[in-house]
């Protein structure tokens, strides 16, 4: 088969199966839908989609097939019913959820024949598609290799090992920056703004910190993976007199200082620890059992 113009079926219809059947549609692919409020697949009849009348039929319709519901549960009300004819499917499972549910879905799905690719999509349904648009994949590594030029209809599209679980545990280390980083932010103009000042007139140095970021990160990893915290550029006792100032700052505004204060609870616990000339990445070792094994 012309692997160009495979035929894919997607199972799940909201807002984000929506935009990976457009995707496909705009790639060329005759698109096979199933959708649990059958309306929402109608309303792409027009674009091309053919609608089948169950999930069975749906899964046999194409060689491949994507499936992206609210979450695992979903997943398992809609394929886990089909039993065997799922035996030779290949699926591709882009339904969020944690490393423990990817793998435990993979391995119900994998033990009625299909193959299972897991993943995650990592940006809002309007970049689905666009060259910015980065999804990530683990588990049944053949399906990756024999679908990839379908798989980039939706973006970039990375490989991250043969574990299912592995494409999630990525999505929640992204998620975790990432609401970390915009609650420092609001944090900060929350400060801020007890001056009068506007969220518009500091945003800009929030970015200026942003830019220096990439740099910082690539320094703590060797750190970490390292398994050393050398306070070349900065020690621990200096930061947690900066992380000092922010929480008593706030504290004095009526400020809520709990996410700063966090992280100076953690930077004094490894200066109680003995490690106060140790640069920062040292708090890694606050987090708990998993990364103290690691380091050990
Ligand atoms: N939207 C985003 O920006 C975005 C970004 C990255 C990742 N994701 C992930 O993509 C997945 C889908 O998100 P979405 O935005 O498309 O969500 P959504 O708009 O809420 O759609 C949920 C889909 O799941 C179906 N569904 C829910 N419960 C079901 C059940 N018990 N049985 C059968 N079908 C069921 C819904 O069917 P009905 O139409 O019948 O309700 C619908 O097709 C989620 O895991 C989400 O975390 C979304």
């Amino acid at each position: 088969m012309d692997i160009e113009n495979e035929p894919v079926t997607v199972l799940g219809l909201g807002g984000m199966g929506t935009a990976l059947a457009r995707a496909l549609l705009r790639a060329g692919h005759p698109v096979t839908i199933w959708n649990r409020t059958a309306a929402r697949a109608e309303a792409l009849v027009p674009e091309g989609a053919r609608v089948a009348p169950d999930p069975a039929a749906a899964v046999a319709a194409s060689p491949l097939t994507v499936v992206c519901l609210l979450d695992d549960a979903a997943v398992a009300t809609v394929l886990d019913p089909l039993g065997d004819a799922l035996a030779g499917a290949a699926l591709v499972d882009l339904t969020s959820g944690t490393p423990e549910q990817a793998r435990a879905t993979a391995a119900r799905l994998t033990a009625r024949g299909a193959q299972v690719l897991s993943g995650t999509i990592m940006v809002p349904t309007p970049l689905v598609g666009t060259p910015d648009a980065l999804v990530l994949y683990s588990g049944a590594t053949a399906v990756h290799a024999r679908h990839r030029a379908t798989l980039e209809a939706f973006g970039r599209t990375d490989l991250l090992g043969a574990d299912p679980g592995r494409a999630a545990l990525f999505d929640l280390g992204m998620l975790d920056v990432f609401f970390a980083g915009l609650a420092s932010f609001l944090h900060a103009t929350a400060l801020l703004g007890t001056d009068g000042i506007t969220g518009a007139e500091f945003a800009p140095y929030a970015e200026q910190v942003v830019a220096i970021l990439p740099e910082a990160f690539r320094g703590l990893a060797a750190d970490v993976d390292a398994a050393r915290y050398p306070g070349h550029e900065d020690n621990l006792v200096m930061d947690a007199a900066a992380l000092g100032h922010i929480v008593a700052t706030s504290r004095a505004r009526g400020v809520d200082p709990a996410l700063p204060d966090l992280v100076r609870r953690l930077a004094q616990r490894a200066i109680d620890r003995g490690h106060g000339a140790d640069g920062f990445s040292r708090i890694v070792e606050e987090f708990g059992a998993a990364t103290v094994a690691r380091a050990s």
